[in-house]
């Protein structure tokens, strides 16, 4: 079994469109970027990680929350057209490179990994969840959103996706959001609280 579609997939994809999901238009796609980042916990970041960021439309958004922002994507196409939109700014690191890859730095504290988990092999995405999972500081953010109808191309659906993040020994779950469409799930390295116990709003309580 393959580890992950291959890259010239994705090549093809951009060749024949700049921006082959037509993210920068869709309604549809600015929603879901604002219900994900929503969803993110903290009000900052220190170092934002983005495997799959095609033409930057998410990255975007995450600049304003992140000191800094690491984006992988494996076609070229993509990191260009982002470059283009986004401009040379010394916050946002961009490379080609795969999901499966090492991650970026120990510093990291939010992985976003929306729309792209499902091009990895069930056993692949495990792996590499593992492996960087565990080097992950205490109180890191992962956050997965992934479409849930069927593609025939995919080795994983959207809920397969979310499920085997969601199963990753070193992450626990905060919260979720779901619809027809679209799965968001907010995890935590190590212990959680709500945001409203972390951030001392008066009368919340933790759960233990
Ligand atoms: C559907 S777009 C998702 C864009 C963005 N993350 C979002 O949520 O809107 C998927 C992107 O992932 C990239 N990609 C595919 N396989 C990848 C992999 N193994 N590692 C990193 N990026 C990958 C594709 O080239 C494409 O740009």
């Amino acid at each position: 079994m393959m580890d992950r579609l291959p890259d010239g997939y994705f090549d093809d994809v951009y060749a024949a469109s700049a921006d082959p999901w037509r993210m920068a238009e869709r309604w549809y796609e600015q929603r879901k970027y604002s219900i994900t980042m929503a969803m993110l916990p903290d009000e900052r970041y220190r170092h934002a990680f983005e495997p799959g960021c095609s033409i930057g439309m998410l990255t975007e958004r995450l600049l304003e929350r992140c000191d800094h922002v690491t984006s992988y994507d494996v076609a070229q196409a993509a990191l260009d057209t982002t470059r283009g939109r986004i401009g040379e700014r010394t916050d946002l690191t961009l490379v080609r490179s795969s999901l499966d890859a090492p991650w970026p730095g120990a510093d990291v504290d939010l992985v976003v990994i929306s729309e792209v988990a499902y091009y990895l092999a069930g056993p692949t995405l495990r792996r590499v969840l593992d492996r960087e999972c565990a080097l992950l500081a205490p109180g890191a953010t992962v956050v997965a959103a992934h479409w849930r109808h069927a593609v025939d191309d995919y080795p994983l659906s959207g809920d397969q996706a979310n499920a085997l993040i969601g199963e990753t020994a070193d992450l626990t779950a905060m919260a979720r959001y779901r619809d027809d469409d679209v799965v968001i799930d907010v995890l935590r390295k190590g212990a959680t609280q709500s945001v409203a116990v972390s951030t001392g709003v008066p009368g919340a309580v933790g759960q233990g």
